[in-house]
């Protein structure tokens, strides 16, 4: 979703906002724009679709660039007003001296704009954030302090923002807000960076000082002051960003969705690293801050998520309940908010996030915490809001990721709450010694296998060719694996735009069942030695008896299976509880050969966000 930049230095500015905005545009965008300040004046150039239009926009227009001092930069993912030109950032107030980037939505716009229009302002966009421009020239205009101005203002807008403003007359100067939209400082040495998100900087400093809701931060290319809403001076700790330039670069893959598949048994790795080193000690897994008397008595645990990390928190419900014992709901967090839940003080909740920015969960957060709830986070990205918001925080490392499908930061959820199931079955000493040794071995065998998967993609790739022209898809699974089925079939959607759902293997015959023919591929999900291995495969038959083309994915040497299924997907040996860390590899493949084959836009398919910061 949207993306702010700004900076203020040395460095040539266009370079530096068409930079930021470039490692930004992996969140999803449908227009772009830039304001630079040179001594003289503000000029505003913008462009609808990639970032490519507003190069080539520069580029036409180099002549009238002199040599800027500031600018700000935004991708735009439309909430107020279609995409167009008029209505990207940035915004102009009536005079076009002061200008504003905004991220978030301004929920009493409507109300502001009549007033102001009343006052002679002049409108242009049908957006919320032209308001906030019109608002600080305003409040500009009655005290000539830009600093004074954006304070006042920021006082009168409702909803959530971060918004960076700067005006013709205050030259070398860029003042960032924010209000539940996250922004930060970039500090350098004689320049400084405002960005909605890290990778907007990590090329020029790891120095970041990040801001809290009602923080304003006011930045000049020497000094970075920050104050709360009233204006006293907030001291800032300056953090250094664990990311590396790197993680931003496709490292010869064609796209970062195909990188960060193959960087999973680093993941793994990684998040096993320093919690599971060996079978016969039990998990260390400090992160979790509850007493262990208080988790030997937690009888209810609730995960709030969306979209994959829903999925995650599927897996999770099934193995805590299976190791622990202990009840799990799961809930989408847009449902969640909406409604009278019974989470009360004794009950667990853990919210799942990649971002840690996801608008609706860190409401159910903020929701679950009112009513004295302790709330874990699991979450990708430990500088989010979501992990300030946390109680205990299990940070998952699979590193930045870029590509708008979730692949790696899914397996580093999974992983995550194989190794929090385990830990509450070791605390409530719930589950057989012996067993949850064989599972911990399995576990640091996994990254191996999947290595396997990963080092012979030639059946995938053939498989993805073969279907890549249907229309529908249904991928069925029944226990640990209905998870794995829903992920995939979101895969696919999000990637190739194919219809594709996911079903409990056993709901076949009460309804979809009636859409099986040829046209249909079923997908089915059959791991050998659990209990619904032979039901699958009986559901799977059915499935071929109206004709449907059959897929399957298993960890199965069975040759009856090559007879009754068109195509065989293999996968390494692994038990059935364990087989969603290795079964989501297959599908992840599946789904972005076929996106590939058809030449969608991998990384960044259409209507997406990476993170989703509104409601
Ligand atoms: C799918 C995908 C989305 C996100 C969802 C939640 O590949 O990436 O479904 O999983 O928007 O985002 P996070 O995990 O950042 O809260």
């Amino acid at each position: 979703m949207c993306g702010i930049v700004g900076y203020v230095g040395q460095r040539d500015v266009v370079s530096v906002l068409l930079k930021g905005l470039t490692n930004l545009e992996y969140r999803g965008y449908d227009s772009a724009g830039i304001a630079l300040q040179d001594s003289g004046d503000i000029k505003v150039y913008k462009s609808l679709g990639k970032l490519i239009n507003l190069k080539n926009e520069l580029e036409q227009r180099r002549a009238e660039i002199k040599q800027p001092i500031a600018g700000i930069g935004h991708i735009r993912w439309a909430t107020h007003g279609s995409p167009s030109l008029v209505n990207a950032h940035p915004h102009s107030c009536t005079c076009g001296k002061l200008v504003v980037v905004h991220n978030g939505i301004i929920e009493n716009y409507k109300e502001l704009r009549e007033e102001l229009s009343k006052k002679g302002c002049e409108f242009r966009s049908q957006t919320d954030t032209e308001t906030i421009a019109h608002l600080v020239a305003d409040e500009y205009s009655k005290t000539k302090n830009l600093e004074l101005a954006v304070r006042n203002s920021v006082k009168k807008l409702q909803g959530a923002y971060a918004v960076c403003v700067m005006h013709k007359d205050v030259p070398n100067l860029i003042i960032g807000a924010r209000k539940h939209a996250p922004m930060l400082v970039g500090v350098g040495e004689g320049e400084n960076f405002i960005a909605s998100d890290t990778p907007a900087i990590i090329e020029y400093t790891k120095r970041t000082i990040y801001l809290e809701d009602n923080e304003i931060a006011v930045v000049t290319k020497d000094t970075v002051k920050v104050t709360d809403i009233e204006g006293n001076v907030v001291t800032k700790k300056v953090e250094t960003l664990p990311w590396e330039p790197m993680a931003l670069s496709k490292l010869g893959y064609k796209h970062f969705m195909l990188k960060e598949i193959h960087e999973q048994p680093d993941v793994i790795r990684n998040v096993l690293n320093g919690k599971l080193y060996d079978i016969d000690e039990p998990i260390a897994l400090n992160e979790v801050k509850l007493d262990s008397e208080i988790l030997k008595k937690l009888n209810k645990i609730e995960i709030i998520a969306c979209g994959t990390s829903l999925h995650a928190a599927l897996v999770g419900k099934y193995i805590i309940e299976d190791f622990a014992g202990i009840s799990v709901e799961v809930e989408a967090s847009s449902e969640y908010i909406y409604r009278k839940t019974t989470t009360d003080a004794s009950t667990l909740v853990i919210g799942v996030s990649q971002s840690g920015e996801t608008a609706d969960t860190i409401t159910a957060i903020k929701q679950a915490k009112a009513k004295g709830s302790h709330v874990l986070i699991i979450t990708n990205r430990p500088d989010s809001n979501m992990a300030r918001l946390a109680d205990s925080l299990i940070p998952v490392n699979a590193g930045i990721e870029v590509s708008v499908a979730a692949t790696k930061s899914y397996i580093a959820q999974v992983i995550s709450f194989y190794l929090l199931a385990m830990h509450l079955a070791e605390i409530k000493g719930s589950i057989d010694k012996s067993y949850l040794k064989n599972l911990k071995h399995e576990l640091i065998q996994l990254p191996t296998k999947i290595e396997e998967v990963l080092s012979n993609t030639t059946t995938i790739q053939e498989c993805a060719r073969k279907f890549s022209s249907y229309k529908n898809f249904i991928y069925i699974a029944r226990g640990v694996n209905l998870a794995s089925a829903f992920e995939g079939a979101l895969k696919l959607k999000e990637i190739s735009y194919i219809n594709a759902t996911g079903y409990a293997a056993g709901e076949l015959k009460h309804g979809p069942i009636a859409m099986l023919d040829e046209t249909m591929p079923v997908l089915s999900i059959l791991i050998p030695g659990g209990i619904t291995y032979e039901k699958v495969l009986s559901n799977s038959e059915e499935a071929k008896a109206r004709n449907a083309k059959l897929i399957a994915l298993t960890s199965s040497n069975d040759k009856n299976i090559d007879v009754l299924f068109d195509v065989v997907l293999r996968i390494p040996q692994v038990s059935e509880i364990l087989s969603p860390a290795i079964t989501c590899v297959p599908l992840q493949l599946l789904a972005y050969y076929i996106a590939e084959f058809l030449g969608k836009d991998v990384d960044q398919p259409r209507n997406l966000a990476k993170s989703v910061t509104v409601e």
